[in-house]
């Protein structure tokens, strides 16, 4: 049974797809794979394993005559219409748990570069600016009693909940069911979005992107961020009104932002890349050997596992 893969993935994974007896191909080019040669490839594939940098709707599933999974190399998989593929028969899987943590890292990562305007700092030293200690130079905010807004407390809202706690941060968060166990471990209170955005020193996102979730924090909403708000985002860019993102921060309306996404990834806006209250990383949520390798291992076992006439492991 042949496998496809849209782009070159940790070779431990496809050595198990090839020990279990699969003809395993995918795309050399170090660049998302063009549409035209997606639709060619997927024709006689009996698995794909596709990349959220691949759009894979009703146009590319129609080109799939035996395939029975799609195997989405990431935990989001708002780049597959999911409802058309299981009316074709097509199973779809995702890869959780395996980089929450690295993603919660992550998150951590943007906190602290904005709060103590790392990049900024960096930049200042690299270019020769720092010539003697200064009581003023590059003052920022610490974390500590400060009140950290989680939207979204699933398994990466929650590993971020508790890494801020253990900042000393006091935790709310927006969900639609109560976490008894994030309350437990760390005293988090569920609240409503609005008194979330209102009360938040630092507001972190970490919900799918679907139809509920775009543009869920839109002019309205982000204007009721403090002054003094730090936003973060490693969820997906579509959550969040790009535009008017860009909007309050040239305003000086919320003190930073720290995205590892966007909303045009291929195309990242410029005025946001001009910002200087803005810390911007190319996606890297997930980046690190343990979690890309897992992802991919998860995403091998998924087809591994309906090719053999079995269940998946993860069906979204
Ligand atoms: C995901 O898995 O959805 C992340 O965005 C990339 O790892």
């Amino acid at each position: 049974m042949k496998v496809y893969i849209t782009r070159i993935i940790p070779q431990k994974a496809i050595n198990f797809l090839k020990e279990k007896g699969f003809a395993v191909s995918s795309y050399k080019k170090d660049r998302p794979i063009p549409r035209k040669e997606l639709k060619k490839n997927v024709r006689n594939a009996d698995a794909l394993i596709s990349l959220l940098t691949d759009k894979i709707d009703s146009t590319v599933i129609d080109e799939m005559n035996n395939c029975k999974i799609i195997a989405n190399y990431a935990v989001g998989y708002d780049n597959i219409d999911v409802k058309y593929a299981n009316s074709k028969n097509i199973l779809v899987t995702n890869t959780p748990g395996v980089l929450t943590d690295s993603t919660a890292d992550l998150a951590m990562s943007l906190v602290l570069a904005c709060a103590r305007r790392l990049p900024e700092a960096e930049k200042f030293l690299h270019k020769g600016k720092y010539t003697h200690w200064k009581p003023d130079l590059l003052l920022g905010v610490e974390l500590r009693n400060k009140i950290f807004g989680i939207l979204g407390a699933g398994r990466i809202g929650s590993a971020t909940a508790i890494r801020a706690h253990a900042f000393g941060c006091k935790i709310v968060y927006f969900s639609r069911t109560k976490n008894f166990e994030l309350g437990k471990k760390t005293g988090a209170k569920k609240t409503s979005l609005n008194n979330l955005l209102k009360n938040s020193d630092f507001v972190s996102v970490h919900l799918p992107s679907n139809s509920e979730t775009f543009h869920l924090l839109d002019k309205d909403k982000l204007s009721l961020l403090k002054n003094s708000a730090i936003l973060i985002n490693t969820a997906r860019g579509e959550i969040i009104d790009e535009k008017e993102l860009i909007n309050i921060l040239k305003k000086g309306k919320i003190k930073a932002a720290g995205l590892d996404v966007f909303e045009n990834e291929l195309n990242i806006n410029q005025e946001l890349l001009n910002l200087k209250n803005a810390v911007l990383l190319p996606h890297i949520g997930s980046a690190t050997v343990n979690a890309r390798t897992s992802m991919a291992m998860i995403a091998a076992k998924n087809v591994a596992s309906v090719l053999s006439g079995k269940k998946p492991l993860n069906a979204v």
